[in-house]
């Protein structure tokens, strides 16, 4: 039988990306699944209902009505709980629908067994492995991507100065210093931009593959560089959070480094955990009035001490930017990547016939990122936690 997929508006604050474009619809249409989209989801990325019903999506007047009779919900964001702030996402959901989002389930843990207790199957897509084959469902490294683009973007508006070097009539301008942390997706991104911008970009990792990567996009890669990091990379990829004694040295080599910096750009996170505190308040008290610190990380916590979520702030006349959502600040791009993202893990699992969804367990795109199935929690990643 066809399934039928609902796409649901975002409700939390600073979300303005969508689950769905009139482009993915038009892809689910054409394997004969039939679309449901809530009146409104797309209009904070420039999508019109009337967009989503051309390309062949039926539009529902609200949330409890697009979800009604839904076999998948598509979210960007995890549902609102109830007790949070805002419409109760979760109670409109019924046991049997499978949920598919960002449901960052390594820090939301209580979540997944609010799903299993409500029988729902959720699929977290921050799980995907980083595998080749699963490079085209990467929802981190489709959002970061732009997110570290904008980052940059994001800091040129705050700074004072020009990023390139002017030779003028009038003088030369020296070009800005820009210094990268966390050389992952984001920050390859963000060093390219301020490459592009005309800046001298540094960067750092504790990852030593990241200075093949650094280098190639031509800036600089500084690092402590011991036994301990020769190890910092998990098999996942991903950074492991390193000892005390290596953030020791870390501080040291970053204290030097920053302060001669113009703009500092914070990408570094750590899967499941706070992201490392990297920038504390002596080296922004270091770096010249004018300068500008951006914080990627700020909604793990940050990366520097000083950062607020969702605000600018001034310290010494050093602006630290803590925004929230940074993909979401390019609502359409992000939408766009990110639904197809979705339309990519979901189509090998859809029979072409008759529209039907039937998961393949074997594949690890489908059990790295299945939390809750049939009203219990799958994940080893969860249960390890338990
Ligand atoms: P991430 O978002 O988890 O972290 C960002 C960066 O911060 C990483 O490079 C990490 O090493 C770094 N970091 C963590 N702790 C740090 C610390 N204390 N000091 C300095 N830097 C620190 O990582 P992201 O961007 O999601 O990906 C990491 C890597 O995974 C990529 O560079 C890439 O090599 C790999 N990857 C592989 C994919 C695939 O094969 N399908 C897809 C995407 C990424």
């Amino acid at each position: 039988m066809s399934m039928k997929i609902a796409v649901m508006k975002e409700r939390r604050a600073n979300e303005r990306r969508v689950a769905a474009t009139p482009e993915t619809v038009k892809k689910f249409a054409g394997l004969g699944v039939e679309v449901v989209v809530e009146a409104g989801a797309g209009a904070t990325a420039h999508f019109s209902d009337k967009d989503f019903q051309d390309a062949g999506a039926a539009i529902a007047a609200d949330a409890a009505a697009a979800l009604a009779g839904a076999d998948v919900i598509l979210k960007v964001r995890r549902p609102i709980m109830p007790g949070e702030d805002g419409m109760d996402e979760l109670t409109l959901m019924r046991a049997g629908q499978t949920l598919i989002a960002m449901l960052n389930p390594l820090i939301r843990r209580s979540d997944c067994d609010a799903y299993a207790a409500a029988g729902i199957d959720a699929y977290a897509m921050e799980l995907m492995p980083r595998i080749s084959r699963a490079q085209s469902m990467d929802v981190l490294s489709s959002q970061a991507n732009l997110a570290g683009y904008k980052s940059v973007l994001d800091a040129t508006e705050e700074f004072d100065r020009a990023l390139p070097m002017m030779m003028t009539a009038a003088g030369t301008i020296a070009p800005a210093k820009v210094f990268v942390m966390g050389a992952g997706v984001a920050g390859l991104q963000a060093i390219a931009t301020a490459r592009r911008l005309g800046a001298v970009v540094s960067a750092t990792d504790v990852r030593p593959v990241a200075k093949e990567q650094v280098e190639s996009l031509g800036a600089t890669f500084v690092m402590v560089a011991d036994e301990e990091s020769a190890q910092a990379e998990t098999e996942a990829g991903y950074a492991r959070e390193m000892s005390d004694e290596y953030k020791k040295k870390q501080a040291a080599l970053i204290a030097e480094t920053i302060a001669r910096q113009d703009i500092v750009i914070c990408t570094a996170l750590i899967p499941g955990r706070a992201a490392p505190v990297l920038v504390d308040e002596a080296m922004v008290a270091s770096m010249k009035p004018g300068s500008v610190i951006v914080d990627l990380a700020v909604e793990n916590g940050g990366n520097c001490a000083l950062s607020e979520m969702g605000r600018v702030v001034e310290v010494n006349g050093v602006k630290i930017i803590g925004h929230a959502n940074f993909p979401a600040r390019l609502a359409v791009d992000a939408s766009n990547l990110y639904a197809r993202n979705l339309f990519n893990f979901l189509s090998p699992h859809i029979n072409g016939e008759n529209g039907a969804l039937s998961f393949d367990f074997e594949d690890e795109t489908v059990s790295g990122v299945c939390l809750t199935r049939d009203g219990a929690l799958i994940h080893p990643m969860l249960s390890a936690k338990e």
